[in-house]
């Protein structure tokens, strides 16, 4: 099986953005009043190796982003209800220490390998690699030091219309045990329409694994304000990966049919929540990869459908991707306290993250997520929001 849109190098470069630059200038005028205009900067903080922390402030179309140059990570995101009054609905911090020391990858950009591998360990052209490990045997986004805990390159742009930031990381060569010099560039693009677009693409030395994927807990009700049970949500795939009590994919596609499993229908996250179906336990909740009806495609299709009833907020996932991990913030237990300065507790936040399955370099008839000298990584995932 083949990665999707794997163009050559040569047609990637020419793809490129001539993208303006605000230069080293700190520019720290707030967004919130802007359209379409230049993304800004403000100082975020500072890494304990004196590394400096921005954050960007972007607007569009009536969604307002704010990311920081730490893992690329979505700090808040605010969209309006049908009312239009607007909330943050990303769990995040409101300063750069708890990201550092105890986020559960909020708004994240994950890599080099979103998810779990079995063992951390795979088997690629005859060589096995050993990865860091960091979720009991397994290696869990991408080891230890994951790109979530990296701080990016940014680069504003503005494109016609549209208002983005590109976001670049070179992994090393074995950085996590990952083979290959990995040249990453994602880019976040907000368009006129207040849709948040992120593309990823990769360039690789050696031949690689590659799945990125971004790690945003939504709650279209605002951060920090309970639980997310009530949110409806559809997924339109007939299958999805069952566990083993790791959370590694058995490499069986079972049918949605019949189990708590099936959100083919919108139905509230938590209707089945407490269904108590073997794999749900093991999980704490739902932690699983749905198998996405379209498969792999050339360009992003519509998948998934979230919708908070009160507030009348929703948002619409389309991607070109083959799966599709749904966390219901089955980890989150109390002891974090969110940028609102209210406590996230379990339930109190949902993940979609569009992706290739979990575990694939050691499942060869899972989509592949190989990538070599030559090709490019390039992948697409677009946020549509509504009310
Ligand atoms: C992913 C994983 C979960 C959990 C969260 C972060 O969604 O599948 O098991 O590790 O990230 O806490």
């Amino acid at each position: 099986m083949e990665l999707n849109r794997r163009t050559v190098l040569a047609g990637a470069a020419a793809a490129g953005v001539a993208a303006g630059t605000l230069g080293g200038t700190a520019q720290a005028a707030p967004a919130h009043h802007r359209r379409g205009g230049r993304p800004v900067r403000e100082p975020f903080g500072t890494l304990a190796d004196g590394t400096r922390v921005h954050r960007w402030s972007l607007e569009n179309g009536g969604t307002r982003l704010h990311v920081l140059s730490y893992g690329g990570i979505v700090q808040s995101l605010e969209i309006p209800d049908r009312h239009g009054r607007y909330a943050d609905v990303a769990l995040g911090f409101d300063n750069l220490d708890d990201y550092v020391s105890s986020s559960p990858y909020f708004g994240a950009l994950i890599g080099r390998y979103g998810n779990r591998i079995g063992g951390g360990r795979f088997t690629l052209d005859g060589t096995t690699y050993q990865l860091s490990v960091n979720d009991g045997d397994n290696s869990l986004h991408g080891g230890a030091k994951g790109f979530d805990k990296r701080v990016w390159d940014v680069e504003p742009f503005t494109e016609g219309p549209d208002t983005g930031l590109h976001l670049h990381y070179t992994s090393a060569d074995g950085e996590m045990g990952y083979p290959g010099t990995l040249r990453a560039k994602v880019t976040y693009t907000l368009t006129r329409h207040g849709e948040w677009h992120i593309t990823y693409e990769a360039t690789t030395d050696k031949a690689t694994v590659v799945n990125l994927t971004s790690h945003v807990y939504w709650n279209l009700g605002g951060e920090g304000s309970g639980t997310v049970e009530d949110h409806e949500l559809a997924i339109a795939a007939s299958r999805y990966t069952p566990t083993d009590t790791g959370l590694i994919p058995t490499g069986e596609r079972a049918r949605v049919a019949g189990t708590p499993f099936d959100f083919r229908r919108a139905k509230p996250v938590g209707r089945d929540l407490r269904a108590g179906h073997e794999q749900q336990v093991r999980a704490k909740g739902y932690d699983h990869n749905w198998v996405l009806d379209k498969g792999v495609t050339e360009t992003p299709e519509h998948v998934a459908t979230l919708r908070e009833p009160r507030s009348g907020r929703t948002l619409r996932i389309a991607t070109d991707q083959p799966g599709l991990q749904f966390y219901s913030g089955n980890f989150l237990d109390g002891t974090l306290t969110g940028t609102g300065g209210r406590t996230y507790r379990q339930g109190d936040a949902l993940c979609l993250e569009t992706q290739h399955f979990p575990d694939s370099p050691n499942h060869p008839d899972f989509p592949s997520t190989v990538l070599r000298p030559g090709e490019t990584y390039r992948t697409t995932t677009v946020h549509s929001f509504g009310a």
